[in-house]
């Protein structure tokens, strides 16, 4: 009879689908490291993660049962995918279930940037009734560029025509043509965008291509007092040239939900004016989390009882 082990908190829906696949069991055992996390994902025929938990090659290397791990989300930079395929062991993903809110939120940090919402909020309750400090952006008219066309970079696309936004988009795999259906001007490549928006969000992952993909050089070519946020992967934007630029004021804010490192508590932008962070939240909300734990589970025991 195959087993699951569950690595990461997983939404009830999906534990609730466990509990209903005949001819399977499973554990939840959430926070193992080390010897312990590789003891137990060796007994086990199929793992099912979010991005706590990290599946290095030492966890999957060696005598075990495991043949296929799910990632409950999209990014499965958690999970060492090269010595995986050396053990035999499938990775797959679950790219569908987050889009929305995952664009979702970069509209929410794009507007809370622009109108200073967290600066705003903490000055009033430090009993300050502060109006002058807090003149905002408006977004309706100004230009957005997006590098990454996939399902979240559209999907950020159709909620900033909604804005009323202008829209510039790089991804080298959309056409013109399709590009053109949407309301998105395409360029040929990131650098052409830089001197037109006053927006720049990335819905990439994190590869060789896009590490730094916005450093100093950049940032020099930016419209000055642009705006850019980050929901994607920590490492696609350089922290620090970011924090050179607001302090020099060439760019106007800086809007963050990943980090290089996770967890992250210190980072050079936290507390710069024009900031603001959340702790890798794209993902989190019900409906996102309801629906990646199922799609994990459905994939991973079909996986399981046919090998398909
Ligand atoms: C993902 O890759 O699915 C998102 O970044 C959300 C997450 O890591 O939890």
């Amino acid at each position: 009879m195959p087993s699951v082990i569950v690595l990461d908190p997983l939404a009830q829906e999906g534990l609730d689908l466990l509990d209903a696949a005949e001819g399977i069991t499973y554990e939840v055992r959430t926070g193992l490291k080390g010897d312990d996390l590789r003891e137990a994902v060796s007994q086990f025929d199929g793992a099912i993660c979010r991005s706590g938990v990290k599946l290095t090659s030492d966890v999957l290397t060696g005598k075990s049962k495991l043949k296929a791990v799910v990632r409950a989300g999209v990014g499965t930079d958690n999970i060492d995918k090269d010595a995986a395929t050396k053990a035999g062991v499938v990775v797959m993903n679950t790219p569908a279930g987050n889009t929305i809110s995952t664009a979702e939120h970069a509209i929410a940090l794009m507007l809370a940037m622009s109108r200073s919402i967290a600066p705003a909020y903490q000055s009033l309750i430090e009993g300050r009734w502060d109006r002058k400090a807090f003149m905002g952006a408006q977004v309706a008219g100004k230009t957005l560029g997006i590098v990454g066309l996939g399902r979240i970079g559209l999907a950020v696309a159709a909620r900033a025509k909604a804005l009323e936004m202008d829209l510039i988009g790089y991804d080298p795999f959309m056409s013109a043509e399709r590009a053109k259906q949407l309301g998105i001007e395409l360029v040929e490549n990131v650098a052409d965008m830089l001197p037109r928006v006053d927006y720049l969000t990335v819905h990439t992952p994190l590869t060789e291509e896009t590490r730094n993909l916005i450093s100093t050089e950049q940032i020099e070519v930016m419209k000055p007092g642009a705006r850019l946020i980050n929901c994607a992967r920590g490492g696609i934007y350089d922290e620090a040239a970011l924090a050179e630029g607001l302090k020099a004021g060439k760019i106007a804010g800086v809007a963050l939900d990943v980090y290089p490192d996770e967890p992250c508590t210190d980072s050079p932008l936290f507390g710069m004016p024009g900031v603001v962070c959340t702790p890798h939240l794209g993902a989190s909300t019900e409906e996102a989390q309801t629906q990646v734990a199922v799609e994990a589970v459905e994939l991973l025991t079909a996986y399981l009882s046919t090998g398909a």
